[in-house]
């Protein structure tokens, strides 16, 4: 699913190479390179990930633009990543991700239509963006589905300066939203045919919990809540005085039993519970028994999933199956990564991988 136009346009001839998935988050760089046997055989070639420090990415793009250009190339060295060309995901709350309705026409009609239109849903505003679309096919008679991709024009640009002060191409760009999808609809694609029902989607990041519903190959709704592992760490911070460092050290403590430190279970039990109760919020119209766009089950993704309890509440509180989301359900990896990189794999993978995945993607005006 090709989104903004420009990833169309730079697309061809990537086929060959490939791209390298590159997925800047607030607490970490992942990156990935995929390679394919056959039809759908998808093979992890080579995975790298380097924690970034405090603050150095956030909403607003790149804070500290050596110390990321600097993560970036150390991470493409310890990996041994062959490949300069990457396609990097756009996330957080300068992003927007909306399906629409508009006229059928042709494309430049509908680009126009939908560019006019997508005023009122861009709160940083159309002219201060880069807007692309995907038409999905008809939705009635007169109109077709379109789903708009829009990310704000600054933050790209600060995120592409700095992908190239570390020698690298900036050749596709995407959004984590759709980089999720991406690795869902490959991994449970057999539950995709017979589903025709909605399906939750959720990104437990360090500074943004991502939540997608997703049905019959298009977002319903797609937004980020601006909670996830960083407000954990900083709760712990403010309320036992430590260093940031400190608070996320003793937030990853566990005993030989699994256990955490007893002096911050009601930190995580509130923090938890602020979490979901926002999910909640947001989703309330779809877990709503009349609602025609129900969704049915739910996929978890992400670091933050980690925090202890999280499951439990949020499968209470929204009464669904909620199921780890495995990035590598259908990928074999074939290199030797150090174990607890691996073992971290099922919880960061998804986007990074999803990313890659437009190497296999097929420019839209050949389909
Ligand atoms: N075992 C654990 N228990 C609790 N939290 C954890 C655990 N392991 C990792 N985390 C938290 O997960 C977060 C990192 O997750 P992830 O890598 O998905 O975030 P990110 O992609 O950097 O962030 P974002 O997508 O919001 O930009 C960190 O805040 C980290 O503290
Ligand atoms: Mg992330």
């Amino acid at each position: 699913m090709s989104v903004t136009q420009s990833l169309s346009d730079k697309i061809s001839g990537l086929l060959e190479t490939g791209v390298v998935g590159l997925d800047v988050g607030a607490s970490a760089i992942k990156i990935c390179q995929l390679t394919k046997q056959g039809k759908s055989n998808y093979i992890l070639k080579n995975f790298g990930y380097r924690p970034l420090a405090e603050g150095a990415f956030s909403d607003s793009g790149v804070e500290k633009m050596e110390d990321v250009v600097e993560a970036l190339k150390e991470s493409f060295k310890s990996a041994g990543m062959k490949g300069r060309q990457v396609c990097f995901g756009i996330g957080g709350q300068q992003v927007v991700l909306r399906k629409m309705k508009s006229p059928k026409g042709k494309r430049s009609e509908i680009e126009d239509q939908v560019a006019w239109e997508a005023e009122q849903f861009i709160p940083f505003g159309a002219d201060n963006s880069v807007v692309g679309i995907h038409v999905l096919g008809p939705a009635d008679k007169d109109n077709v589905n379109v789903i708009m991709a829009a990310g704000k024009l600054d933050y790209i640009q600060s995120c592409e300066e700095t992908i190239k002060q570390a020698g690298l191409v900036p050749k596709i760009l995407d959004l984590q939203f759709l980089a999720l999808i991406n690795i869902f609809e490959i991994s449970y694609s057999e539950l995709i045919q017979d589903l025709g029902k909605g399906t939750l989607l959720i990104d437990f990041g360090a500074q943004f919990t991502k939540i997608i519903v997703y049905k019959e190959g298009a977002p319903l709704l797609a937004r980020s809540i601006a909670l996830g592992g960083i407000t954990v760490t900083e709760e712990i911070q403010k309320e036992i005085g430590l260093t940031f460092q400190e608070a996320e050290d003793l937030k990853l403590t566990r005993d030989e039993q699994g256990n955490f430190p007893e002096e911050i279970a009601p930190i995580l039990a509130r923090c938890r519970e602020d979490i979901v109760k926002n999910i909640v919020d947001s989703i309330s119209f779809y877990t709503t028994q009349s609602a025609q766009d129900k969704v049915y089950n739910c996929f978890i993704t992400g670091g933050n999933l980690q925090l202890p309890g999280l499951i439990e509440e949020l499968t209470t509180a929204l009464n669904l199956t909620v199921e780890i989301l495995d990035p590598l359900r259908k990928i074999k990896v074939k290199k030797k990564l150090p174990d607890d990189l691996l073992d971290q794999l099922t919880y960061i993978a998804s986007v990074p991988i999803g990313l890659a995945l437009r190497s296999f993607d097929i420019p839209i005006k050949d389909k």
